[in-house]
């Protein structure tokens, strides 16, 4: 069962193929001699449901094809679903969107549209990143900062973390935001798609939240408890506005926040923080493990800092 979960997790995400536990095949299958475990694995994947509605990209799914004929032709007999899925996968166009499907522990999935490409349109926005991936993973562990609350979160991109705390951490209004054109459609498309407008509560929204034009009466009237945001501090000429903006939301309703950011240059977030504390704003660094509930790789530096006056 593990192992099949193995497989099945990082297909849905799109996780880097050379991450999945391909060696364990290979030793499966040089001792049985049978391709049942390939054949299991394609039920959970290729051919499952949900593959069927939320698709990953067809690129994605002929190269974890070949990946298991590859295996396949090496250590047992010919699977004829796996040539007919492949068979599939060769006829059909490539696009630039995707599916990216996230399984939560109850058995649930948050399924989201995603670019193909890491930046596209001119915007980091439109795929999910691992700050967001941890931010989420932090937030079913820690329900209690979202349970009945009005939570603001900044940046939110394609929408992971805000629809799993919609969906497992019961907020009584949560107010998605971002500035992007085409990130707030996709956006609300998969706010629609995983059907949380549909639950109350919460009270769900989709906002232009631009951290340079944002004003005192737009946070006012947002009245958040709890901030969060996930991947925002990565360009130094945006430091400064979302700096000011972080003031002014403290000075508002004085709420919890939590910043979660992969630190890929080390002087632009020292710069932010140093930015921080020139504000007035002090941080601590939340430390303790979470659980890992996503296949993604452990080995980047991520940080989760709270702020407070
Ligand atoms: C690296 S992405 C992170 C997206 C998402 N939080 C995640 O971690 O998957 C940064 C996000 O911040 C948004 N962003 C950048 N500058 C912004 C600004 N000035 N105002 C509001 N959002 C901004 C981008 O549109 C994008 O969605």
């Amino acid at each position: 069962m593990d192992i099949l979960k193995d497989f099945q997790a990082p297909f849905f995400a799109m996780s880097r193929l050379p991450s999945f536990p391909w060696t364990f095949l290979g030793k499966d299958l040089e001792s049985n001699k049978s391709s049942e475990l390939i054949s299991d694995i394609l039920k959970q994947t290729c051919l499952h449901s949900l593959c069927r509605k939320f698709p990953p990209s067809v690129r994605y799914r002929k190269l974890f094809l070949c990946q298991l004929i590859k295996r396949e032709a090496a250590g047992c007999d010919p699977l004829d679903e796996l040539y007919d899925a492949l068979a599939e996968v060769v006829g059909a166009e490539d696009t630039s969107e995707c599916y990216k499907s996230y399984l939560l522990p109850g058995g649930d999935s948050v399924s989201l549209r995603e670019n193909v490409a890491m930046i596209s349109d001119g915007t980091t926005g439109l795929v999910t990143w691992e700050a967001a991936l941890y931010l989420t993973e932090w937030a079913l562990e820690h329900q209690q900062a979202f349970s009945g609350r009005t939570v603001l979160e900044l940046g939110s991109g394609v929408g992971l973390t805000g629809i799993t705390i919609c969906r497992s951490c019961s907020p009584k209004r949560y107010v998605f935001s971002d500035c992007h054109p085409r990130v707030l459609q996709t956006l609300q498309d998969n706010v629609q798609l995983n059907s949380v407008t549909q639950r109350a509560p919460p009270h769900v929204t989709v906002q232009e939240l631009d951290w340079s034009t944002a004003t005192e009466e737009q946070i006012a009237l947002i009245g958040a408890d709890t901030v969060i945001a996930a991947d925002v501090v990565y360009d130094p000429e945006v430091a400064e506005s979302l700096v000011n903006l972080l003031k002014t939301i403290l000075s508002s309703s004085n709420p919890d926040i939590y910043i979660c950011s992969t630190v890929r240059n080390l002087e632009t977030y020292s710069g932010f923080k140093t930015q921080l504390e020139e504000a007035g704003i002090s941080h601590r660094v939340m430390t303790g493990a979470v659980s890992h509930v996503f296949p993604y790789s452990r080995g980047s530096a991520i940080e989760m800092i709270q702020l407070y006056r």
